[in-house]
């Protein structure tokens, strides 16, 4: 492995990429990244950036959002089939067909989508400021909301709007144990639940602390004395523990079920060996139809700028 690691390093040098990496990864993924963030944060290091190449180690739309702000730059992605089972949940012919039926929607999109949604979209967001892009808009103005129905309820419940929301969900978010944590918070009374928005309702009301993976890391590094049940996927464990040695993190189990696990099984198909691969041959490289990139960029663009007036 440290061969491997090596020869990274040695090629992204000669290569002058950089390489990005999301909270998700497996642990020795994080560990080599020039970068690692949430989506929001990946978003703004993407459009900064004056390296050639990009190697995105997230899922597919996070390499597209990548592509889309750098056209001119080589994006490529360690594994072609890391997808989304949130972006799935959207697609862009039905989704255009809901924004059709809904006349003087403002439509905003969350980042977990396809570059094709995007296109259909007013400004993306992502759930380090989905509130406050939101709340950005006059109490009045009429908004649809997609494509996750537990952020978009969670939104509508803590700013009290009405948006229209789209039915789609995280396949890993959903499946967290209502029970479960419960049974954790007696074992340990002194515990602290952070989770993600993208969980459901439920769970979110046992939440101390509902945030982006950026914001639930910034809570625990500030309060480092507590102990924390983390309800979102367990690769931010990862740098939670490095950055707070002395806490204990427990990561919050999943529901039974066949296919029951808080790890993102799109996010784990990046591996070491992928990346290595995919920087020596320059591929699988991620590519957008131009005439959608030439919408999608629009609306992320539009987020940057809300988030950097709001300095996030
Ligand atoms: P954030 O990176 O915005 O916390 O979103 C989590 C996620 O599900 C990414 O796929
Ligand atoms: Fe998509 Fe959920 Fe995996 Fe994030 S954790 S990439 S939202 S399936």
């Amino acid at each position: 492995m440290e061969n491997l690691v090596e020869a990274i390093k040695q090629l992204k040098k000669e290569k002058n990429a950089l390489i990005m990496g999301h909270y998700y990864q497996r642990a020795e993924i994080q560990d080599v990244a020039d970068y690692i963030g949430d989506s929001l944060a990946l978003a703004q290091q993407a459009a900064r950036t004056e390296a050639d190449v990009i190697v995105m180690c997230g899922v597919h739309f996070m390499g597209e959002t990548a592509k889309v702000l750098c056209p001119e730059k080589k994006v490529l992605v360690p594994d072609m089939q890391a997808g989304c089972s949130l972006a799935d949940s959207c697609p862009a012919d039905a989704f255009g067909q809901f924004i059709k039926e809904h006349p003087g929607y403002t439509v905003l999109s969350y980042v977990n989508t396809t570059a094709a949604v995007k296109a259909l979209t007013d400004v993306v967001v992502t759930s380090s400021n989905a509130r406050q892009i939101v709340e950005s808009f006059p109490r009045e103005e009429k908004i649809i909301f997609g494509p996750d129905r537990n952020l978009g309820s969670y939104i509508n419940a803590v700013t009290g709007r009405n948006m229209l929301l789209w039915n789609g969900a995280c396949h890993v978010h959903e499946q967290f144990s209502v029970e479960k944590i419960a049974a954790l918070k007696e074992q340990h009374p002194e515990a602290l639940v952070l989770a993600h928005p993208e969980c459901k309702q439920a769970v979110l009301a046992q939440a101390d602390v509902v945030g982006s993976t950026a914001a639930l890391l910034k809570y625990a590094i500030a309060h480092p004395e507590k102990t924390y049940i983390v309800a979102t996927e367990s690769g931010i464990l990862h740098e939670m523990r490095k950055r707070c040695p002395q806490t204990n993190f427990i990561p919050a189990p999943p529901s039974t079920g066949a296919h029951a696990c808080n790890e993102c099984n799109y996010m784990r198909l990046n591996t070491l060996e992928k990346l290595y691969q995919c920087l020596k041959d320059e591929t699988p490289e991620i590519t957008v139809d131009p005439a959608i990139a030439a919408k999608a960029v629009k609306p992320i663009q539009r987020m940057l700028e809300i988030s950097a007036k709001l300095a996030l």
